[in-house]
């Protein structure tokens, strides 16, 4: 067992813990009574009951340009980069080795890492009704929420290695990839961009910092997901260019393969962290600095 790492996986239910670094504030912004008064009277909270229905109908819905300066709200706080939705073992395991075209996560089998988020009422590739609606399903439906640009590695993209030979392939998504924004294929193997659907994959060779300061640009305002693999997100990290993830640990081990961490404490001098366990069975753990 890792240091600090208690692998039972049952050993809590819906609680969470914070632990801060001492050198880590958290600014809690100063709330002002117009606000909460402003919150609580736009009427989009009421039951669509008969009585109210009709003045519902000339409530305003939020708006993105609902702020006393009419700017847009997603431009009122700094872009951050995001790992989301990012799935390990419980020994820090993200994919496995010997990646090929049959088998997108090498010698690991997903199924069990992800079936998680397939349970959710909001998996987009959910044709039946009844998925799970609970903390799980929350952050499934906030992984494109003010999403404009998402960066990701090669081996993310692709299985092959080396200069393209052909550029028939397009992703492992099918002609409706489920980005809908540019995306930045980073490699060291360029190849010119297209579409597909509402996605627009780009290829670049650049730093870390070159390729974010791409991104931001690309996702006008909006934040920018970093989506992986492996060696992309450790990348980031080390360049110190993260600033939210979400990593969902499955409550098993696999052994081998590439691995995110050797716990998730690794990450707690450069980050806020709290955890939850999921029903589930998967522990989410969120940091951001
Ligand atoms: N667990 C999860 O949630 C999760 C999420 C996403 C992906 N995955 C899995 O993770 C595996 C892929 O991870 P990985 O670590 O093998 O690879 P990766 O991070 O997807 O890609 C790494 C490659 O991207 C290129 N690259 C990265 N940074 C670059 C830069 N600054 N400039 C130019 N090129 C750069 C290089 O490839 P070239 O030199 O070949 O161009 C590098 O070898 C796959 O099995 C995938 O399915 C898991």
């Amino acid at each position: 067992m890792m240091p600090g790492h208690d692998k039972r996986p049952h050993r809590r239910r819906w609680t969470s813990s914070c632990i801060r670094s001492p050198v880590q504030e958290v600014h809690a912004p100063r709330i002002w009574p117009s606000d909460v008064v402003r919150f609580y009277t736009r009427g989009n909270h009421q039951r669509p009951t008969a009585d109210n229905a009709a003045q519902n109908r000339d409530v305003p819905m939020p708006s993105t340009t609902d702020s006393p300066t009419g700017e847009p709200l997603h431009r009122r706080r700094p872009q951050r980069l995001k790992v989301q939705n990012f799935f390990v073992s419980q020994d820090g395991v993200a994919a496995g080795e010997d990646q090929t075209l049959e088998r997108p996560f090498g010698h690991v089998d997903p199924g069990p890492l992800t079936q998680w988020a397939g349970a959710t009422d909001s998996w987009p590739n959910r044709t039946d009704p009844g998925g799970s609606r609970g903390v799980d399903d929350h952050i499934v439906r906030d992984f494109t929420h003010n999403i404009g640009a998402e960066i990701m590695g090669s081996h993310k993209f692709s299985p092959f290695r080396g200069p393209w030979t052909s550029e028939d392939w397009k992703g492992w998504w099918g002609d409706d990839p489920p980005f809908r924004t540019p995306v930045f294929v980073l490699t060291h193997h360029l190849r010119p961009s297209f579409s597909l659907s509402d996605t627009t994959f780009h290829f670049l060779d650049a730093s870390p910092s070159e390729a974010l300061r791409i991104a931001m640009d690309a996702a006008q305002g909006k934040d920018v997901r970093l989506g992986g693999g492996v060696t992309t997100v450790l990348e980031f990290l080390e360049a110190g260019l993260v600033e939210d993830l979400h990593i969902a640990v499955a409550p098993h081990d696999i052994g081998s393969g590439l691995r995110l961490w050797t716990s998730p404490t690794d990450f707690e001098d450069r980050f806020h962290h709290e955890s939850v366990l999921s029903p589930s069975g998967m522990e989410h753990h969120f940091f951001w600095r």
